[in-house]
């Protein structure tokens, strides 16, 4: 069995992680962490599993963790888990970060986006991002996996065969994407009320959210040419699910058949991506509670630009669940497990 524990238990990602690996056939949990919830039981926190499981949540001790675990989930907020996931790799613990820790290549960048200096620089060389329809082969040899940010998932799937066949400007990219609210994770905060959400429908971060620069450094590696994604994320009153819509400009007059033979070759053997067929546009229903990502798209003729949709569940695809397709690759596993 594969010992898993999980940092940050407590929070949405984690009761997702929890909720599935209860139905992973080789995994054992072992200690599942909080701050503020120490002592209490998981039931008392995530009712929906009552009944599943008796451990109660615990403070971190980095030692027991390393001693009985095989692989960490690292949920913490972005910056708070920098120190203890370089101790567990240090360690030999494989570490599953979720949060944008180990996403972003340098230490540099790191600081100009998180606003903080990174505390382990060093380890940005070693960790690999975790989009198995990207590095499936570097996760399986890795120590340190990047789980990608949920905007992030659904944006680079929904352009990789666009910039891989080279059929787009790379610089032309627009990602216009709305989200659910447990995106923005469990925390109490005055704008994820459900008075401000409700009936309401507002764009955030336009301009200067952290997932437009590793969204960038991941297409800039897809298309071999630098490339520039304007982004604007957009919270609606959902619970769950990310739509997401990808605007670009064609270099050339390309049939849409073509275009979207080029999606079908490309995800073709991938478990957890379905082009569509043409004519059909993914919706969150069709993906919510399952690790599927459905890609739909269509060309505006006249302008010659290509619309191309990606629909996401933003706490399986787009955290817990890609989380595990990674730790399934890592311990050469089926890919299904724990996400049937
Ligand atoms: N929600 C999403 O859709 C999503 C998608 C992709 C990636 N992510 C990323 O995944 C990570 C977890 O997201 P989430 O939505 O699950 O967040 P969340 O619901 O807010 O949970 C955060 C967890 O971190 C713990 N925590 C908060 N502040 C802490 C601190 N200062 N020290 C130690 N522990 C602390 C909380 O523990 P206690 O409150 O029990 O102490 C809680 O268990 C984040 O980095 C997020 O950006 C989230």
């Amino acid at each position: 069995l594969i010992r898993v524990s999980i940092l940050g238990a407590t929070g949405y990602s984690g009761g997702e992680l929890i909720r599935l690996l209860l139905n992973h056939p080789a995994v054992k949990l072992h200690h599942l962490t909080s701050v503020s919830s120490v002592g209490k039981s998981i039931e008392e926190i995530h009712p929906l599993l009552r009944g599943r499981l008796s451990h109660r949540f615990e403070s971190l001790n980095v030692k027991k963790v390393v001693r009985n675990s095989d692989v960490v989930f690292s949920c913490f907020p972005p910056t708070v888990g920098m120190k203890s996931t370089a101790q567990l790799v240090k360690a030999g613990v494989k570490v599953i970060d979720l949060s944008a820790d180990y996403r972003l290549p340098t230490g540099e960048l790191f600081k100009k986006v998180y606003k903080t200096t990174h505390a382990a620089p060093a380890l940005l060389k070693q960790a690999v991002y975790g989009l198995p329809e990207l590095y499936r082969k570097e996760i399986s040899a890795s120590t340190l996996v990047a789980n990608p940010g949920c905007y992030a998932t659904a944006g680079i799937l929904a352009a990789i065969p666009l910039l891989h066949n080279h059929l787009i400007d790379p610089k032309s990219l627009i990602l216009d994407a709305k989200s659910g609210v447990s995106g923005a994770g469990k925390k109490l905060a005055h704008n994820f009320l459900f008075g401000e959400v409700e009936s309401n429908f507002q764009a955030y971060g336009v301009t200067s959210h952290r997932h437009q620069p590793e969204m960038e450094t991941i297409l800039t590696c897809v298309a071999r040419k630098p490339s520039q994604i304007t982004f604007t994320p957009h919270l609606v009153p959902m619970l769950r699910g990310i739509l997401a819509v990808l605007y670009a400009t064609l270099k050339k007059s390309t049939r849409t058949q073509d275009i979207h033979a080029l999606y079908q070759k490309m995800y073709q053997g991938e478990p957890f991506v379905r082009v569509l067929p043409l004519g059909q546009m993914p919706q969150t229903k069709n993906v919510n509670n399952t690790n599927y990502c459905d890609i739909g798209l269509v060309q505006d003729e006249r302008s010659k630009r290509i619309i191309v949709i990606s629909a996401i569940d933003n706490l399986v695809k787009g955290a817990a669940g890609q989380a595990i397709q990674n730790m399934n690759i890592l311990f050469n596993r089926s890919e299904w497990e724990g996400l049937q």
